[in-house]
């Protein structure tokens, strides 16, 4: 393959995808990061799940949406509307009108702190109920309910917008995480990237604790040394790295620690003081958008080693992803007495499903 010639297939042999990544630069990388791959084999023969974990998951940047926005997005295999009202308070709710199923976040408007439909304008409120008809005199009593168009507990925090999905509707079982350094004047304003990687949560979920793949995939000289804990939502993830750099050999830390399937973050030091606010969100089946938002304190952002660390951290996904786009999820997995703890991640996982999957290893 010609280094200018995009991986356009699933089939593509993968030493030659990573040729070609190493070769791919600026807003070509973050198009690739996006971009949509043909001739990938359905969700189906992959064995993705077809269900969803539940838990909060982050939808959109607080920055990019602005009062009286309206947005159409699609997570959880679902079209939703995203909007925010006069009032500054985002809301989500799903985007087909209950009147004659209209995708209202398509060419609908904000009204004040309600979405207006563009097919009779009929306006809901955040709770799904509708409170204006303009052409009626009498609003139907199912209309006016809470949840008459299904509504979405929606938060903002972090800089991030946030919304809880359960397969059963069930309400918030627990708290976001908040980060003081978001939005602290010593620390800088975020650096945002996103993929797309075509795989489903559980595959992705399990990357921070595939310990030889760092070797293998990451090109890690050594595997490194890990403590993995798990305390019940939450996961936390110690790895002691020695990094190359320009300066030389430098011991480094890094602390990856997440609170339900949606919510992560990461914390490096030896190199540079860096926080990684990340998050996971299921858009299909076979499809999850990954958003990394970096920052550092001021006092080291300017340097060499500070950039050069999150341009690696992200060259790590990008890695990644040319596996998880062609991965299947293969339950029980066939493991070797080297691998990652990836039962007990399974025990850990099942909690956010409502039906658990079998969590029991074949050992080689
Ligand atoms: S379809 Fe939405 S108002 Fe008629
Ligand atoms: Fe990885």
């Amino acid at each position: 393959m010609a280094d200018h010639d995009p991986p356009t297939d699933a089939n593509t042999p993968l030493p030659a995808l990573w040729h070609y990544l190493a070769n791919l630069k600026g807003d070509d990388r973050e198009a690739w990061r996006l971009a949509d791959i043909p001739d990938r084999p359905s969700a189906d023969e992959r064995e993705l799940p077809k269900d969803y974990p539940f838990g909060w998951y982050v939808i959109d940047y607080s920055d990019e949406l602005a009062v009286g926005e309206l947005k159409p997005i699609r997570y959880f295999g679902q079209e939703l509307a995203l909007w925010r009202g006069d009032d500054g308070v985002a809301r989500v709710i799903d985007a087909y009108c209950a009147h004659f199923g209209a995708n209202m976040a398509h060419g609908g408007k904000v009204t004040g702190n309600y979405l207006e439909c563009p097919f009779h304008a009929w306006r809901y409120d955040g709770e799904g109920a509708v409170k204006e008809i303009p052409y009626a005199k009498v609003i139907p009593p199912q209309a006016r309910r809470k949840d008459c168009v299904p509504s979405w507990p929606t938060q903002e925090i972090n800089g991030m917008i946030w919304i809880w999905y359960h397969p059963e509707r069930v309400a918030p079982l627990w708290e976001l995480e908040v980060f003081e350094e978001v939005g602290h004047p010593d620390w800088t304003p975020f650096k945002k990237f996103e993929w797309n990687v075509f795989s489903c949560m559980e595959n992705v979920s399990e990357n921070g604790i595939d310990i030889s793949h760092f070797k293998y995939v990451h090109g890690a000289p050594t595997v490194p040394d890990y403590k993995i804990s798990y305390d019940g939502i939450r996961r936390s993830v110690r790895a002691d790295i020695t990094l190359t750099t320009p300066r030389g050999f430098v011991d480094g830390a890094i602390n990856v620690r997440s609170i339900g399937p949606g919510q992560a973050w990461a914390r490096f030091s030896g190199l540079s003081e860096t926080m990684l606010v990340s998050g996971n969100t299921p858009i299909d089946r076979d499809c999850v958008k990954i958003r990394f938002a970096f920052i550092q304190p001021k006092s080291e952002a300017g340097s060499r080693l500070a950039a050069g660390l999150i341009a690696d951290i992200c060259n790590q996904l990008d890695q990644d992803k040319v596996i998880f786009d062609r991965h299947k999820r293969i339950e029980p997995p066939l493991v070797c007495d080297g691998d990652g703890p990836f039962g007990r991640n399974r025990v850990f996982y099942n909690q956010f499903l409502v039906q658990p999957r079998p969590t029991k290893m074949r050992a080689a």
